[in-house]
């Protein structure tokens, strides 16, 4: 009873409404999208994730598989030389998602590559590593700088291997994860004028290949995309204009990480399909030399 004489509803304890308004409530959220509740993870970042890693995410193809993770769900750190172009990557990445975009200036040719690696992915939980870049010298090779050349071997090849082998051993300790090599149709026979990165590219595809075989029964997938041309600031750079068959870094992304699993070797792009088959079962290894050399005459 109150001082008015009026009797008054019992006094709540707590702020919070009665039972039956809970009730009503619950009711009622029931009946709403759940707008802010995080979705379990998709199949993809369950297999690949919390965490996917991509070497050269500075630009053009590797931005695109940054961008590509993201969308799958996995929280992305991204290394390359350039903190500016990087940067800008981390945003728009961002964008649209509640991902965690982490970035690294990281020289992927430096000396002491194996500890930096280590050091810089220990306490995180990597189920995807993407290692996309490349150095690429175009030109005659006995016009090409001597000191240069070496450099290819740093990026291209030490640099995957060091990738792989770092990242690796979590993932067969817990069974799962991925890893993506990227190579290049130029990888599969000689290529005038672009002859030490077509090489390279031969050293990715074997390397991808065997630990596919390797790591397949751990529960690894691995995949190499032996890519044609495509729409990157390099390759426009380079080329100056579209060859037949240039891809769009996103499609180039989202068809070798669709590939994780299905490996050992993607290549995008119906049209690179029909070129490598054409190349590499039709006609003879030194014709299709020739028609390389077609295509790599006119990169500056
Ligand atoms: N574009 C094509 O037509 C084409 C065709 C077939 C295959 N591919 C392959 O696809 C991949 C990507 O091609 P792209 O055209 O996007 O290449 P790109 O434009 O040359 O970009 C390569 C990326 O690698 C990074 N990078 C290069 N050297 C590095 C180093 N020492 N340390 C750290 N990061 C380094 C670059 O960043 P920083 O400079 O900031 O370090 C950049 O983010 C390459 O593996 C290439 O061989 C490309």
């Amino acid at each position: 009873m109150s001082v008015d004489g009026k009797e008054k509803p019992p006094m709540q304890s707590h702020p919070w409404p009665s039972a039956n308004c809970c009730t009503l409530l619950s009711t009622k959220l029931r009946d709403l999208p759940a707008v802010n509740k995080p979705s379990a993870p998709s199949p993809f970042a369950s297999k690949y994730g919390p965490w996917g890693i991509v070497a050269g995410a500075s630009e053009g193809l590797g931005a695109a598989f940054a961008a590509a993770l993201a969308a799958r769900g996995l929280n992305v750190l991204l290394l390359a030389r350039r903190v500016d172009h990087l940067l800008r990557v981390a945003d728009e990445v961002r964008k649209g998602t509640n991902i965690e975009v982490r970035t690294e200036a990281f020289d992927l040719a430096r000396a002491d590559l194996p500890d930096a690696l280590d050091a810089l992915t220990a306490n995180l939980d990597i189920g995807l590593a993407v290692y996309n870049a490349a150095h690429a010298p175009v030109g005659e090779f006995v016009s090409r700088p001597v000191g240069d050349l070496p450099r290819v071997i740093d990026v291209n090849i030490r640099g995957p291997l060091v990738f792989a082998r770092t990242l690796a051993p979590t993932m067969v300790a817990r069974g799962r994860g991925g890893i993506v090599l990227m190579s290049s149709l130029a990888g599969y026979q000689g290529a005038p004028r672009i002859a030490t990165y077509a090489a390279s590219k031969a050293f990715n595809i074997v390397l991808g290949e065997s630990l596919w075989a390797e790591l397949k029964p751990h529960g690894v997938d691995v995949v190499v995309s032996t890519a044609g041309a495509i729409r990157t600031p390099g390759y426009a750079k380079a080329a100056g204009k579209d060859a037949p068959g240039t891809l769009d870094a996103k499609d180039v992304a989202n068809q070798t990480l669709d590939a994780l699993g299905k490996g050992p070797v993607v290549v995008p792009g119906a049209v690179n399909r029909i070129a490598r088959f054409a190349l590499g079962r039709l006609i003879p290894r030194r014709t299709a030399i020739g028609i390389f050399a077609r295509s790599t005459k006119d990169l500056a």
